[in-house]
């Protein structure tokens, strides 16, 4: 195994591993050690099929399975789901994606997600992972002074019109409003970062939804400054997972004639280490 560290520390490149393969304890340990500390990890030239895929993901811990069931419809395994524009998908996905942090949504948020690539496009179509942890530790102090000890409001629908397939009745019903602390501890390592998700946060402590907002755009633009950002560009066989208590990701546009087909997972902490603290 060789690595490559990027972006300032927050990402690392991890190479000369066999993801199909049945890794033994000591190397997956290294690998879970080497994602948590780094936060993205990515493994070049991978070549799983769904069953390999969801074997290595599971290992990390209970697979996700997103909150919005009408979103699993047209997959084969609910585990797997396709993130793909090409010809004849029943619900291609093509729009342009705002910064967020995955299901944060929900009472006990997916810890890691992974995106595996089958389709990469020649331009646009990047992923971009910004650190949360570092955007805490570099915080200036009159910001981190409204965050600290402060609980926010993550929605699945905050506003109109925020996600392309929007909720169902059902659905609505269902995925409630959460509050979690706006600062997160990380699980294992009690390193923290701010639980910042630009599409999902309603309010912010006692703030009106306005004034939540222009905090909220305060520490986006805190966080999204160039040295807390990391831009992935895909290639087929990428293989790129990571730490939704650190960072948050957002998807750059694509021109029309261009096409990309990802496959995501994503697994849950245990139980006892799952509500956000
Ligand atoms: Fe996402």
């Amino acid at each position: 195994m060789r690595t490559h560290s990027l972006a300032n520390g927050f990402a690392i490149q991890i190479e000369d591993v066999d993801l199909a393969a049945a890794l033994d304890d000591e190397t997956f340990d290294a690998i879970r050690t080497l994602w948590m500390e780094h936060r993205v990890a990515i493994f070049p030239n991978q070549n799983l099929d769904d069953d390999q895929l969801v074997a290595f993901t599971e290992r990390f811990g209970p697979l996700f399975v997103h909150a919005q069931s009408s979103l699993l419809t047209t997959y084969k395994r609910k585990e797997v789901m396709e993130l793909s524009n090409l010809d004849g998908v029943p619900r291609p996905v093509d729009y342009e994606l705002d910064w967020h942090t995955d299901q944060t949504y929900t009472p006990q948020p997916v810890f890691g997600t992974i995106l595996y690539g089958i389709v990469a496009p020649q331009e646009g179509g990047q992923t971009l992972f910004c650190d949360l942890a570092g955007a805490y530790a570099s915080l200036p102090d009159s910001l981190r002074r409204r965050v600290e000890g402060v609980n926010a409001v993550y929605s699945a629908e905050p506003r109109p019109k925020v996600r392309e397939t929007p909720l169902t009745e059902e659905e609505k019903a269902r995925i409630l409003d959460c509050t979690h602390p706006l600062i997160r501890t990380h699980p294992y390592l009690k390193r923290k970062a701010i639980y910042l998700s630009p599409l999902h946060i309603k309010t912010i402590g006692d703030l009106s939804a306005d004034d939540s907002f222009a905090l909220m755009q305060e520490l986006t633009d805190h966080a999204t400054q160039a040295d807390h950002v990391y831009r992935h560009t895909w290639s087929i066989g990428d293989l790129v997972m990571w730490d939704n208590t650190s960072i948050m990701h957002s998807r750059t546009p694509m021109p029309a004639d261009q096409k990309r087909y990802l496959k995501r997972t994503g697994f849950y902490l245990p139980d006892d280490l799952a509500v956000p603290f």
